[in-house]
């Protein structure tokens, strides 16, 4: 079987129907196809700064929602990528054959970097990309599944594998980047030409997987659309319509065709009605599946460690094969 791998930050208190309809969906799919790794990138988390007690917490909620959301712990390997030391052992060597000018062009890295503002944008925020080429490495997975946004990041760990490769021999697999359609992409539904995103101006436009039925139900009923009647697909002239038909699709099972079709001669309200009592009737054993999971933080833990054991099998070989090609004696 062919490996996949792939992590969400947890830098939230909870995941996004963008992470959820863009990313979760798709690797519980995949988890039956693929030899599956998920992991939580908390050493990503701290390329900006994070509250200590708050990012336990934000792992251990990310990992419930993982899965809540149906990632099945005996299909697939889910961890946490601080309990597993190698991705940090491989992003040194990574870096030490990555240039400055490669990664000056990542373009996450300036746009958050310059939100920071120069002077506080951490080292670690600038090789934020080539951690996350040894995330990747380590595991010689053949696909990497992600939204466009991460794109660049992919490449740049095909780049960097290709180039090791080269330099010391035949050692990682070359990962292909399996981009999601752009009919995954969650727009806010406030401001519907922005991808939802938890670093978004206002909360109103955000759903979010383990809010209160009645907050993700209102905020549906409240979201943009325009000034027209008429419920139909158009991205460019409908953006907010669009995005409402594209998450009913992704929650439904339903093309927009076959929605557009049973919508004809209705109006915004009903859809929007009918959205919100499909999401929440979703999102509501997720939540509280979740919200169970975080009772038993010991057991949690359990699982994540687990888990992390069996990463590490597979990421200390690679590891090893990696600093012996490089010249490091062996060690004992
Ligand atoms: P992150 O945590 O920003 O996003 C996780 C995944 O969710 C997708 N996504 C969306 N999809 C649809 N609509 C949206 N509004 C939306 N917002 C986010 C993203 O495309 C992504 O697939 N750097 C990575 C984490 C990472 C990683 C890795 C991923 C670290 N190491 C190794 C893959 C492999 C990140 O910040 O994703």
């Amino acid at each position: 079987r062919h490996r996949v791998l792939s992590g969400m930050q947890p830098s939230a208190d909870s995941l996004h129907l963008g992470n959820y309809l863009g990313a979760l969906v798709n690797w519980v799919r995949m988890q039956d196809e693929y030899d599956a790794i998920f992991f939580i990138p908390d050493l990503h988390a701290i390329t900006v700064p994070q509250d200590p007690a708050e990012l336990a917490r934000r792992t251990r909620v990310t990992a419930a929602q993982y899965i809540a959301g149906g990632v099945d712990v005996e299909k697939c390997t889910l961890f946490v990528q601080s309990q597993v030391p190698e991705h940090a052992q491989l992003a040194w060597v990574l870096n030490c054959i990555t240039g400055f000018g490669e990664a000056s062009r990542m373009t996450q890295f300036k746009d958050k970097a310059q939100k920071q503002g120069s002077d506080f944008a951490s080292v670690g925020l600038f090789t934020y990309p080539v951690l996350q080429a040894a995330d990747i490495l380590l595991y010689q997975p053949h696909g990497v599944p992600v939204g466009e946004d991460q794109r660049q990041h992919v490449e740049l760990s095909r780049d960097l594998a290709t180039r090791f490769n080269s330099r010391f021999g035949e050692t990682f697999t070359v990962p292909q980047p399996f981009i999601q359609k752009e009919s995954a992409k969650i727009y806010d539904l406030q401001n519907p030409t922005a991808k939802m995103s938890k670093s978004a101006e206002s909360p109103a436009g955000l759903i979010n997987l383990l809010d209160d039925p009645k907050v993700t139900a209102k905020r549906i009923k409240s979201a943009v659309t325009d000034a027209e009647t008429e419920i139909r697909f158009d991205r460019e002239a409908k953006p907010g319509v669009s995005n409402l038909l594209t998450i009913f699709s992704g929650i439904s099972g339903q093309t927009v065709e076959q929605l557009v079709a049973a919508y004809q001669g209705k109006m915004y309200g009903h859809l929007k009605t009918d959205l919100a009592e499909e999401v929440v009737a979703r999102l509501s054993p997720i939540r509280d599946r979740a919200n169970e999971l975080l009772d038993d933080p010991a057991e949690l833990d359990r699982l994540l460690a687990h888990g992390a054991d069996k990463a590490r099998e597979i990421a200390a070989a690679t590891l090893s094969d990696v600093y012996a090609k490089v010249g490091f004696l062996p060690y004992g």
